[in-house]
């Protein structure tokens, strides 16, 4: 079905033709902007007659006053008047905010347009480190990247995902070797049915050979030689080597698909596409920046050099793209990774879901890609996010001193909730309230993340996380049972939209806010900002209280209002529910 304009786009329309009626045909055309937004004391207010008559050099109110009288024929504007210096305040009519509702509603998607011209989006995002614990760090980018990939793909862009591991580089070397050395290290009885539990054992045993190959890396040089020749076999592909590679790098794997079932996020095998995958595009890499002059010698590394980019002495901080030794870091490969993005993959946009403490070197290598022609101006972009606190305002740490495990925290949040849900659960049983605990828990926590603007720092504070009151998933979730409820008592009423009836101001405060759905997406989607959509969503929760509370569905005066209300009812559950789905939250039928 084709998409629905909202309320505010047709009054726009309306306005903007109003507009250039009342003003000399030579006006230009990106003057006649009506300045429409939502108001508290109309439904929508109009004062870009004020900027436009000083252009003009004519009187606001005069001009608001030709305008009034310009607007064409419409049914959505109930009354129309010119107050203060010239603004216009609009009140719609009931009757054409239920005809567009009803549109919405008769639409898959709620009428939520795709985007104009779509195109094929790469995002590098959720990239933890093999044979490493993932931390808070990695939720965040794994919980963001995958409300933004579940966005996008709404609007119709091709989403393309890379899971940039951390699968590469001088380490491995001495986990191989030691496991050379002592072949059983890996070794283990049986696996347990239970893929946590496996993931669980997998980590445990990749703990003891990081902790015990490092031990002996740093306490016997021999062992250190032999690690660093490792490396040379492992880069060279040596068939052993490889296949040592490849156990470490799998046993980890099993670690993290168990922490993103957990986490109630999907993640592919085939897009995990770790720094290892572009090895063999590194030559290449430094022959072309180092021909075409991008990158020069400088003691030894290939370098890259930025004008604006210096130490705290003055001097300049380069890109380090080869290292004197011959090696590559961290900088080689993302270069790589950008040309085979858009080069190969033909991505016209690369986002980047990474630590904003990450911010200079993402800086530098787009400029650095820029230069080589490898990538077009500002198809790169960063979604730099904050740092996770604790509740000291420092970053999240373990009285130890160390990160936090986010497997710990994810069953601590579980835990906290099955607190809340047992307190609410009426008539659940035990494995219910366990599922439930689950999804408000892991909720709680994306949400807390995604609903904070993604560049801000944000305290982890799980007491507030799975609160009932103010702007928390929890919130959001029992919002939605509290409407599925409605319907479990409804008996033979069906929802059925109305338009001669006159709306309640609670009623009309709900439909105006659902009616902005799909404006807000857009708005998300262009901007990658998660936390408009989360803040919408609670509105819309918030919306309903007083609704429900002033407007009787089941016990209203007449079936029509009845059947009205319940229509109300249903489309707020079916946004919330469509919102929720597009942050990854799960909306549970009951609580
Ligand atoms: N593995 C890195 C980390 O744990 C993040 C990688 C980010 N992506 C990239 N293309 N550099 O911090």
């Amino acid at each position: 079905m084709a998409s629905v304009p909202s309320l505010a786009a047709t009054l726009h329309q309306c306005l903007a033709e109003a507009l250039s009626a009342s003003v000399p045909q030579e006006t230009p055309a990106d003057w006649l902007d009506p300045m429409l937004r939502r108001s508290d004391r109309a439904d929508f207010q109009a004062n870009g007659m004020l900027a436009l008559s000083k252009r003009l050099k004519t009187s606001p109110r005069e001009l608001a006053g030709l305008v009034v009288e310009s607007i064409p024929a419409n049914e959505e504007i109930a009354s129309v008047e010119v107050s203060g210096p010239g603004f216009l305040n609009i009140v719609v009519s009931d009757a054409s905010v239920l005809r567009n509702l009803a549109a919405r509603s008769d639409d898959e998607r709620l009428g939520v347009p795709y985007a104009e011209s779509p195109g094929t989006t790469v995002i590098d995002y959720s990239q933890p480190n093999v044979a490493k614990e993932m931390h808070v760090g990695h939720l965040r980018s794994t919980v963001i990247g995958d409300a933004v990939t579940k966005i996008l793909e709404h609007r119709g862009e091709t989403v393309i995902r890379r899971h940039h591991i951390g699968d590469w580089g001088t380490q491995f070397g001495m986990l191989i070797q030691y496991l050379i050395e002592h072949p059983h290290e890996l070794d283990h009885a049986s696996d347990t049915a239970d893929a946590r539990d496996e993931g669980e054992a997998a980590m445990a045993r990749l703990n003891r050979l990081y902790k015990d190959s490092r031990l002996l890396f740093d306490s016997d040089e021999e062992f250190k030689a032999r690690a660093r020749d490792r490396v040379v076999a492992l880069q060279a592909g040596d068939e052993e080597t490889r296949n040592l590679w490849h156990k470490i790098v799998d046993e980890s794997k099993t670690y993290f698909h168990a922490v993103y079932e957990d986490l109630d996020v999907e993640i592919h095998d085939e897009d995990i596409v770790g720094e290892s995958a572009y090895n063999d595009d590194l030559q290449q890499v430094v022959k072309d920046l180092e021909s075409s002059g991008v990158a020069v010698r400088s003691e030894g590394a290939l370098c890259v050099f930025f004008d604006d980019v210096k130490g705290p002495d003055g001097t300049p901080t380069p890109l380090i793209v080869q290292k004197s030794n011959g090696g590559f870091g961290y900088a080689a490969t993302d270069l790589a990774a950008i040309r085979d993005r858009i080069g190969k993959l033909g991505a016209g946009t690369v986002l980047y879901v990474v630590d904003a403490r990450q911010a200079l070197h993402f800086r530098m290598v787009f400029e650095t890609a820029q230069r080589a022609g490898w990538l077009p101006a500002g198809a790169a972009r960063q979604l730099a996010f904050g740092t996770v606190l604790g509740k000291d305002g420092k970053p999240f740490k373990t009285r130890e001193g160390e990160s936090v495990r986010l497997v710990d925290l994810l069953d601590e949040a579980k835990q906290r909730a099955a607190v809340v849900v047992r307190e609410k659960a009426q008539d659940l049983t035990e494995e219910e309230i366990e599922e439930r605990a689950a999804q408000v828990g892991i909720g709680a926590v994306k949400y807390a993340d995604l609903s904070n603007s993604m560049t801000r720092d944000y305290v982890f504070d799980l007491d507030r996380m799975v609160s009932l009151q103010g702007d928390t998933s929890v919130y959001l979730q029992y919002a939605y049972a509290r409407v599925r409820s409605i319907f479990r008592r409804a008996g033979e009423l069906k929802p059925a939209v109305h338009p001669t009836l006159t709306l309640k101001p609670a009623e009309r405060a709900l439909a105006l806010h659902l009616d902005e759905f799909g404006d807000t997406l857009t708005a998300v989607a262009e901007a990658y900002e998660p936390h408009k959509l989360a803040a919408y969503l609670y509105e819309l929760a918030t919306l309903f209280g007083p609704f429900y509370e002033n407007c009787p569905v089941l016990k209203a005066e007449s079936q029509q209002v009845a059947e009205n209300r319940l229509f109300l009812c249903d489309l707020t559950a079916r946004t919330l529910r469509e919102g929720m789905t597009l942050l990854g939250i799960r909306t549970p039928e009951r609580l």
